[in-house]
């Protein structure tokens, strides 16, 4: 057994629900369930309405945020498909980058390819992009990176062909990078006759083969971070005739690559470069000090994973039963003791907006 030290896990993709969407989950629950899982600080996403695509609703997000947030947030703001262009001098002090959709997912800013490159160019002198590109997607946001060359994201990598692509990209020398989800590292396709809709989520699970090359590209670094995409939705949601899509994962994230570590198909250094260095590098965002997580690896008696003992309000998950070698013992922000031996230690409103400085490459 032995204490894997973190400097400041950042999970730079969850969906923290709230506002309108607050009976999936809210900032309280869902940084709850980020902090026991090991994370001090996660950026949210847009596609929760009232959506982050409006410089009031930037402005209610941040405020609820501040008063609720129990671990470090910061907020990223969306493209709109009906165009909200002209908002973007406003925004852009108050978030981490800009969400482009360019499949359609849970909510409503799925935008086509016309629209996009507008928003894509407009964001250029205001950092980071931050795209859900699915296959022939990737290729076609690849074509505008090359062509105005802005940072740019790829959330959520789950096929073969698409590592392929951010390959060539990459050896190409355009400003990208890419992070995969635990969902996609650690069930397929075929876990879906047993989980049925609670293993449904955009992108889809994948083949063991897509899955294998998911694990290569991130020891050999082509995938830059591991990143949670935690999207709660009700048990009722879930169980519909037309499921919602989305798994609650931050809670799980860092004992399941624990455990990989454990089971030797991941370094100690590479865990922490994933969860930590790269997506604090890539986002721009300082470990603030004294802010780190203890992760407990190799543990003699296999932890189960159960609903029961997580955080978020969904009150499921699609990792139930799973063994894991790996515990969250402690996690520190800014020298507060924040959680320990799974119990949140701070008020809802401990939580800080990050300070994002230069973006890196
Ligand atoms: O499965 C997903 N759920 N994929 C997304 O892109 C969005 C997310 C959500 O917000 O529910
Ligand atoms: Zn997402």
């Amino acid at each position: 057994m032995s204490i894997l030290r973190i400097p400041g896990p950042l999970d730079p993709h969850v969906h923290l629900r709230g506002m309108d969407w607050s009976h999936k989950g809210d900032f309280a629950t869902e940084t709850a369930a980020a902090l026991a899982g090991g994370y001090t600080a996660v950026l949210d996403m847009p596609n929760t309405p009232p959506e982050t695509a409006r410089p009031q609703a930037l402005a209610r997000k941040r405020r609820e945020l501040d008063r609720t947030a129990h671990c470090d947030w910061g907020v990223y703001y969306g493209a709109h498909p009906q165009g909200n262009l002209e908002t973007f001098p406003e925004a852009f002090q108050g978030v981490v980058g800009l969400k482009i959709y360019c499949n359609p997912t849970t909510g409503f800013m799925y935008m086509r390819s016309r629209t996009r490159e507008e928003h894509f160019a407009a964001w250029r002198d205001h950092g980071l992009v931050a795209v859900h590109a699915e296959e022939e997607e990737v290729a076609a946001v690849l074509e505008l990176v090359d062509r105005y060359r802005i940072r740019t994201h790829f959330c959520h990598i789950s096929t073969r062909t698409e590592l392929d692509m951010l390959r060539e990209g990459k050896r190409n020398g355009l400003p990208i990078s890419a992070g995969a989800c635990p969902h996609h590292l650690f069930l397929t396709e075929l876990d879906l006759p047993r989980l049925g809709s609670f293993g449904m989520m955009k992108p889809p699970l994948k083949t063991q083969a897509d899955q294998d090359a998911l694990w290569e590209a991130l020891s050999d670094g082509l995938l830059d971070v591991v990143e949670s995409d935690h999207a709660p939705h009700s048990l009722t949601e879930k169980q519909a005739d037309e499921p919602a899509w989305g798994v609650p994962v931050v809670e799980t994230t860092l004992v399941l690559l624990g455990t990989a570590v454990d089971e030797g198909r991941l370094t100690q250094d590479r865990l922490v470069q994933l969860v930590s260095t790269n997506p604090r590098r890539i986002f721009g965002i300082a470990c603030p000090p004294n802010t780190w997580t203890d992760l407990r690896l190799g543990l003699a008696e296999p932890d189960m994973i159960a609903a029961a003992n997580l955080h978020s309000k969904c009150g499921w998950t699609p990792f139930e039963g799973h063994r894991v070698t790996a515990r969250v013992e402690r996690v520190s922000i800014r020298d507060t003791l924040a959680m320990a031996g799974g119990r949140i230690k701070v008020e809802a409103g401990f939580g800080r907006p990050v300070v994002q400085q230069r973006i890196g490459t």
